[in-house]
């Protein structure tokens, strides 16, 4: 049956994403109701998920819901939940599942942040599995003999890129926290899977297409992805006996059998000897690995306290910062297709954006002003660079309250879009928002034992410095790369009332602080909210989502001095409105869905 169903779904969205997967950033799917023949073999809740997505509908449950970019790791996580699992449980069984079915986006070989509300002792916690710098690397790891960064791609793919995994050891210390299934449960169906085989989804197929150079230059990668020398076909089976035996390890000895013995010993051999790219990584690098657990970084909103990870984040400060600065005007009476509400958004990132690359790194290694960045009256202050009408002119950090003092040079690192959401709701009241990657699509193009390794690193400057001042997010060994990504839970009066994140390199705080206005401001249930068109502004050009509404501001954002770029704009956000009853959204522009009992 499973693998009736899940044909019919990826047959449909292939025919919408084919063409777009053609250019570098095009692979959003529209939305499309499954027709007879497609839905044959669909459990009718896996029907009702994909009718409510393509009608922009939530789905609506009131015990448990889970979204997230694949149906058959949504599948997963709800026959966890339905068994009386928790959350944490269910994000397991996801996580496993997406790092088979969907593995260019997350999975073993990568890290990910987890925002969990224990619905028991009424509190936020954040978890950082963030991929750590090797202990060999060096600041200049990104640097050729001139001390002249490397080109993108030539630091990606290949050894030098790989810092140490942290997303098996975040599984283990959530289901540890709490979990209430037993472990070895939670990855049956993920080893089923792997076993037996899956059908490639036309994002995958259409994904490896796009990438089959640089997939073919090492030889495991190639004969996964390219068997035959031809790159996989969309519904083609595709079994991965490596990775059903990882996870069976993984499942006896827990990430002990990751961290060290063959699955550590393949990863460290995979990456120092990557050819012409080798890398550091080292055992020791493997075996030092920890979880941490680290305080949420809240800011208020309107009736709203918006919580998510702080550093090595940017996430929840710089989503944090958009929303503080708009606080001070009336987006709600403004409305969506106010090109001046767009104005204030779009400055205010610009703003959020200026403070993220002068201050924001892993504050384990520099110092930050985590709590200034975030004071509601800092943020009035920059709130008040937008009373202005006409785009900003001149766009310079602030000046936040440091416990420290500090001076840092400006870091603008590229982080292209990747990456994967989960949203989870257990029936216990708890509620799990987690962000998971393994850095670019397909990561550092090295595979191992059945799963992609990130390239995690390159989320660090490639420069140390500018100008001789110091750039706070400049690699070091044992650190953590600032990340943009922002799992999301939003609170009222104490209460978690919205789960929320998505994929899209730092683009995807502009997507989640969008998503959040829609929803608190203008009065769009989560499923619109998400589905809303995209404009987002990071560092001056406002990126217009292409073929959509939003390219309707185009002129009068020109007209207020802007500069635009219609583009493909794939988020992949995943949201759960969690009242009277449980509301899921999955996002129209990738594969995922929404269920929920
Ligand atoms: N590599 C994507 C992020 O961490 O933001």
């Amino acid at each position: 049956m499973r693998a009736n169903w899940i044909s019919g779904i990826l047959l449909t969205t292939a025919i919408a994403a084919t063409p777009a997967l053609a250019q570098e950033t095009a692979d959003a799917v529209s939305p499309e109701a499954p027709t007879e023949g497609q839905v044959q073999g669909l459990t009718d809740q896996v029907i009702a998920a994909l009718e409510a997505k393509a009608n922009g509908v939530p789905v609506e449950a009131e015990n448990w819901m889970v979204a997230a970019a694949n149906p058959l790791a949504v599948e997963a996580g709800a026959r966890v939940l339905r068994a009386g699992g928790s959350a944490a449980d269910a994000m397991v069984a996801v996580q496993v599942v997406l790092g088979l079915v969907e593995p260019q986006s997350s999975g073993l070989g990568g890290g990910a942040f987890l925002v969990w509300y224990d619905a028991a002792s009424e509190t936020l916690t954040t978890l950082d599995g963030r991929e750590t710098a090797p202990l060999e690397a060096t600041p200049r790891l990104f640097q050729d003999e001139n001390g002249e960064p490397l080109k993108f791609f030539d630091a990606v793919v290949g050894g030098l890129s790989v810092g140490t995994p942290g997303t098996p050891a975040l599984l283990e210390e959530a289901h540890r926290r709490w979990g209430r299934s037993p472990w070895p449960s939670l990855f049956v169906d993920g080893i089923q899977l792997a076993d037996e085989g899956f059908l490639v989804s036309p994002r995958l197929a259409g994904l490896v297409e796009r990438d089959a150079e640089r997939l073919s230059r090492f030889p495991a990668t190639a004969a996964y992805f390219l068997p035959d020398g031809q790159p996989l076909a969309q519904g083609q089976r595709l079994t991965n006996p490596a990775y059903a035996e990882t996870l069976r390890t993984l499942a006896t000895e827990g990430s002990a059998g990751f961290y060290g013995g063959d699955i550590a010993a393949g990863i460290v051999n995979t990456v120092r000897t990557a050819p012409g790219n080798p890398g550091v990584l080292s055992v020791t690098d493997l075996a030092l690995y920890q979880v941490i657990e680290r305080e949420p970084v809240c800011a208020a909103y309107r009736a709203y306290e918006v919580c998510g990870m702080g550093p090595p984040s940017s996430g929840a400060l710089t989503v944090g910062q958009i929303l503080g600065m708009v606080q001070g005007y009336d987006l709600p009476a403004m409305g969506p297709d106010s090109p001046e509400a767009w104005r204030l958004i779009g400055d205010a990132s610009r703003l959020a954006f200026a403070d993220r690359g002068r201050y924001m790194a892993d504050s384990d290694f520099v110092p930050m002003p985590t709590e200034g960045l975030v004071d509601p009256d800092y943020l009035a202050q920059r709130g008040s660079l937008l009373s202005e009408g006409g785009a900003l002119v001149d766009i310079a950090p602030g000046n936040p309250e440091f416990d420290h003092a500090s001076n840092w040079a400006d870091d603008v690192s590229l982080e292209l879009p990747s990456t994967s959401h989960i949203s989870i709701v257990d029936a216990y009241g708890n509620v799990l928002s987690m962000t998971t990657t393994i850095e670019n699509g397909f990561g550092s193009r090295l595979m191992t034992n059945g799963f992609l390794l990130n390239n995690e690193l390159t989320d660090f400057s490639f420069r140390t410095h500018s100008d001789g001042v110091p750039i706070a997010n400049r690699l070091e060994p044992g650190k953590r790369p600032r990340s943009s990504m922002s799992p999301t839970i939003v609170l009222q009066d104490g209460v978690p009332v919205l789960a929320i994140g998505s994929p899209g390199g730092s683009r995807i705080i502009g997507y989640v602080a969008k998503s959040i206005i829609a929803w608190a401001d203008w009065g769009m249930n989560i499923q619109e909210a998400v589905m809303l068109p995209h404009l987002v502004n990071r560092f001056g050009t406002y990126d217009l989502e292409l073929d959509t509404a939003a390219e309707g501001h185009s002129d009068a954002l020109i007209a207020m001095g802007f500069e635009v770029n219609p583009r493909d704009l794939t988020s992949g956000l995943h949201a759960i409105e969690i009242g009277e009853v449980l509301k899921g959204a999955a996002d129209h522009r990738r594969e995922g869905i929404a269920l929920g009992d």
